[in-house]
This record gives structure tokens, sequence and C-alpha cells, in this order.
């Protein structure tokens, strides 16, 4: 048994990258997952590969730009395992490149999934959450929020707006309910440079990865630490990054 082990864990954005990783690692652990995006099929093979390694995991197609599939996914959680423990608002996009492109679409995509998509997320589960007088939400923020630097500047706004909303929120909870943690990764192997319109930028970025992005594993081990601590120990704030990211 581990402290892992029983609980509930919904996270979105599971089909590749930082939220598959977490998903495999949190069911090799002995939780139960749901998995949510919107590609359904790459959800359920990750799925079907952790029930077929003695895991537990449904999945939910889940858009996290509209607020009923994140009723939906939280819903799932509760009719097929009886609560919902955890949220990993993990789903993100990257359409990055300088403000004077004015991707006027870019930046609504990246404020619609990154900071909407949370909010949604919060609708959403922290309803349970006070039902069930316990509840944690991890979100997947970014390095890009703490060293801002050119072409990332409306993606670095999402995700700082995403940190400002976690630090309010965990003001206004501090009667024990709900456990609020920001992970911010650096350079990370997945497929979020795919999400990037600016063909320039995107060669960029993938030869950055190429050349030094750390595995999503290892986001995954971070997640995992601030979920198994006991309840009244919140992790509020985890940075992790390439040793040689500067
Ligand atoms: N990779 C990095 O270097 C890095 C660094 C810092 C922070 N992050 C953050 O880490 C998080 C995970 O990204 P990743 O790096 O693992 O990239 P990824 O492999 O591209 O994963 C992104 C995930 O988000 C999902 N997603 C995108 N739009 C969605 C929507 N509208 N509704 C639901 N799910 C949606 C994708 O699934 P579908 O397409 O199937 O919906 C996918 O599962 C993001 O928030 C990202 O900003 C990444």
């Amino acid at each position: 048994m581990t402290a892992i082990s029983g609980k509930v864990v919904a996270i979105t954005g599971a089909s590749s990258g930082i939220g598959e990783a977490t998903a495999r690692l949190l069911a090799e652990r002995g939780a139960a997952v749901v998995l949510g995006a919107r590609r359904t099929q790459r959800l359920d093979e990750i799925a079907q590969d952790i029930c077929g390694h003695g895991g537990r995991a449904i999945t939910c197609a889940t858009d996290v730009a509209r607020h009923e599939d994140l009723e939906r996914l939280v819903g799932r959680a509760v009719a097929e395992f009886g609560r919902l423990d955890v949220l990993v608002s993990n789903a993100g996009i990257s359409k990055i490149g300088p403000v004077t492109d004015l991707d006027v679409d870019g930046w609504s995509a990246m404020i619609d999934v990154n900071l909407r998509g949370v909010l949604h997320g919060i609708a959403a589960a922290l309803p349970v959450f006070r039902r069930q007088g316990h509840g944690h939400l991890v979100t997947t923020v970014s390095t890009s929020g703490l060293k801002i630097v050119p072409t990332q500047a409306v993606y670095a706004a999402t995700k700082n707006a995403v940190r400002t909303l976690l630090e309010g929120l965990r003001q206004e909870s501090t009667d024990g309910v709900l456990r609020t943690t920001a992970v911010s990764p650096g350079v990370v192997r997945t497929e979020l440079a795919d999400s990037i319109d600016n063909a320039d930028v995107r060669e960029q970025i993938r030869r950055t990865m190429d050349e030094f992005a750390i595995a999503p594993e290892a986001v995954a081990r971070a997640i995992a630490f601030a979920i198994e601590q006991p309840h009244d120990v919140e992790i509020g704030d985890i940075t992790i990054r390439p040793t040689v990211q500067s």
C-alpha cells in the first residue's frame, strides 16, 4: 500500500505527454485514474494498457474549453469509483510566437484551454470536494511564467493567470478541505510543440526539446510527490526543469 493507492484521480490532457505519464505512474501506484482529452482512441489505448497491467482506468471524452465536459469527467469518476480525490488540470496548448504576430485566434485558444479549462475543472470538482470534505487540485503551469522570454508572452500570461487563481483559491480555502498544487515544468519531451503554428518557433522548440528536455515521467513523479503527502500537508509549488535549462 502507498499513500496513492486507492485514490481516485481525474487527469485532463491524459492522451499524451505529462498527462499520460502521470496517469500511468499513479495507476501503477494503485490509484484509479479517469483519463480526459479529445483524442479518445489514444485515451482508450492507454486505459487498456493500464488495465492490462492490473491497474484501474476509465476514459471520458473531454474538451476542457467546454464546462459541461468537465462536469462529465468528474461525474464519471464519482459514478464509477464513488468519489474524486484529485483533479489534475493538465491539458494545455502552446500557440507561441511574437506578440507582434497578432495571432488573436491563438491567444483565444490558449485562454480557452490553459485558463478557462482550469476554471471549468474547479467549477466541476469543488462541489464534490466540499461534499466529501477533502480534495486536491493539481495544475500544470510552466517555468515560462517564472522567466518571461520572447515568443512566450501570452502562453506565460495564461500560466501565470492560473498561478494567481490557485493562490487566491488557496487563501479562500484554509478550512482544511482543499489542497492546491501548481507544478511548473521547464522543457519536457512531449508533443506540445505540435500545437505551435509559427513554423520557425515550432522548429526552435523541437530543437531545444531534442537537445535537453527531460522526460514527462519526471514531472509525473513530482505530481505523485504532491499527491502522496498526508492531507494536512500541502505542496503549493513545484518547479522541475532540466538541470541545464537557463
Ligand atoms: N512540454 C513542456 O515543455 C511543458 C513545459 C511546461 C508546461 N507544460 C504544460 O504541460 C501540460 C501538458 O502538456 P505536454 O507537454 O504533456 O504536451 P502534450 O503532449 O501536447 O499534451 C497536451 C495534452 O493536452 C490535451 N489537450 C489539448 N487541448 C485540449 C482540450 N481543448 N481539451 C482537453 N485536452 C486538451 C491534449 O489532448 P488532446 O489533443 O487529445 O485533447 C494532450 O493530452 C500543458 O498544460 C503544458 O502547457 C509543458
